[in-house]
């Protein structure tokens, strides 16, 4: 049985509740992403405790929480980026991750980058640049004006940001705030974009502070801030 922010033992203070039920999805698949027992904190301030997300192939699962609740720091645990105090994370497959804050170089147009993140990728240039364009151009992204990214609008980097996670076909899907900067067109598309990757069989893991999103999603967990000094220092 997959193991939820509800199934662990209360041990410590568990931060995270789920408001939705469990989808089918998530009951009976092959998780995608199992992240176990995170804790994290930096100096004496308490951001993770004790922390558990699972999330399964074909599953999408909405992240929300106040400013601060530590979203991002577990979006970070899970893509591997940093390490947590206790805890493990495993994921099955390829992991796309779209960072809170683009990670864009300003100096480079969206082809550069497409270009650069190939290799890491498995791919030669010309299949990023063909798969790279396909997805810039779902989103309506300015491919003829060639510009590089400190022309473009936020907008504009935020797809960019996106296509760059989603390149290279990853089975699970980590989106900090992923549209931010999006006009309703796009917007709408990246939702279409969620359920087609759903049926694909790809986990996603979105986190939002819009109200609306909850309704489009197979599970929302909510993080909670967490209060007092880390737990070596009590
Ligand atoms: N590298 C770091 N060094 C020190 N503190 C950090 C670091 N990264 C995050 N924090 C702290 O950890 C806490 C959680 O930050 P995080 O960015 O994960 O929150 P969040 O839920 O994503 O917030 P937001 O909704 O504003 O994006 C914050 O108090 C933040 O200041
Ligand atoms: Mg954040």
């Amino acid at each position: 049985m997959p193991v939820s922010a509800e199934t662990v033992p209360p041990a410590d203070r568990i931060r995270a509740r789920r408001l939705t039920a469990p989808s089918k999805a998530a009951a009976s698949g092959q998780p995608a992403l199992q992240a176990l027992g995170i804790c994290k904190a930096y100096g004496n301030r308490r951001v993770l405790e004790n922390l558990s997300l699972t999330v399964a192939a074909g599953e999408a699962v909405a992240i929300i929480g106040e400013n601060g609740a530590g979203k991002s720091t577990l979006m970070r645990i899970c893509a591997g980026l940093t390490t947590p105090d206790a805890g493990s994370v495993g994921v099955s497959g390829r992991v796309g991750y779209c960072p809170q804050e683009p990670g864009l170089f300003d100096l480079l147009s969206a082809d550069e980058h497409l270009e650069m993140f190939a290799p890491a990728l498995g791919l030669s240039r010309q299949q990023a640049i063909r798969e790279g364009h396909g997805l810039l151009a779902e989103f309506a992204f300015p491919l003829a004006q060639r510009a590089q990214c400190r022309h473009l609008s936020g907008g504009s980097r935020q797809k960019l940001n996106l296509a760059l996670a989603l390149l290279g076909g990853a089975r699970i899907l980590l989106l900090d705030e992923p549209y931010q900067g999006f006009d309703h067109g796009a917007y709408v598309s990246f939702w279409e974009h969620v359920a087609r990757w759903k049926g694909e069989g790809i986990g996603v893991v979105v986190v939002t502070h819009l109200l609306a999103d909850q309704a489009l999603v197979d599970r929302v967990v909510e993080l909670e801030i967490a209060c007092g000094p880390a737990a070596e220092e009590q």
